[in-house]
């Protein structure tokens, strides 16, 4: 990925991501939804930027949650909030840099495990997640506003090998 570098997201550059969502995804989040996150997670909200053009071209960002996981105990989750890369950037390695940095990062929040949803329509997410250890947990039912499933994905932070 020759010319883009992940970085933090500065608050300045939230709009720029708003740009990217937008562009990528159906779910689509109001400004101060962005800003709660970054506020509370920086750590681990980060952006690819096309430096050349100075142009933002992906993004990642996380919660850390406490809950209930089946099976296990009262643990605290690094949930994946949203990922994307702008179209004319995406099968050039990005979006896994972007995942495998991001839950690095998310990781010195302390979380046992990382947890995301994804449309079952979505194979190349899903391929993606599988590639690093991610594995489907459940199905929820219509869990997008059009009536869509989900998957429940899982990934226990002890698993997870950055380097494959
Ligand atoms: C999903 C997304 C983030 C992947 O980012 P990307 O930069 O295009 O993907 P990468 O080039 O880093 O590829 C990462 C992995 O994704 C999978 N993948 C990527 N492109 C693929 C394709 N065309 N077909 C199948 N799998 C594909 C592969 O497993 C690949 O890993 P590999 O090359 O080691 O096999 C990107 O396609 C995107 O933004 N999609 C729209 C938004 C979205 O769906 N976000 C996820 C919501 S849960």
């Amino acid at each position: 990925m020759d010319g883009i570098a992940i970085r933090r997201c500065t608050r300045d550059e939230l709009k720029a991501v708003m740009h990217v969502n937008e562009l990528t995804l159906p779910e689509n989040y109001p400004q101060f939804f962005y800003e709660s996150i970054l506020e509370r997670f920086p750590e681990s909200f980060l952006i690819a930027e096309d430096l050349a053009k100075q142009k933002i071209i992906g993004y990642i960002m996380f919660r850390v949650e406490r809950g209930m996981e089946p099976g296990i105990k009262f643990v605290k989750k690094g949930h994946l909030v949203s990922i994307a890369v702008l179209k004319g950037y995406q099968g050039k390695k990005i979006g896994k840099q972007l995942l495998i940095e991001g839950l690095k990062r998310v990781r010195t929040y302390s979380v046992d495990i990382f947890v995301l949803e994804v449309r079952i329509s979505n194979e190349k997410a899903i391929t993606m997640y599988k590639r690093l250890n991610f594995k489907i947990k459940k199905t929820l039912e219509s869990y997008y506003r059009d009536g869509e499933n989900a998957y429940y994905m899982v990934l226990h932070a002890k698993h997870f090998k950055p380097d494959g």
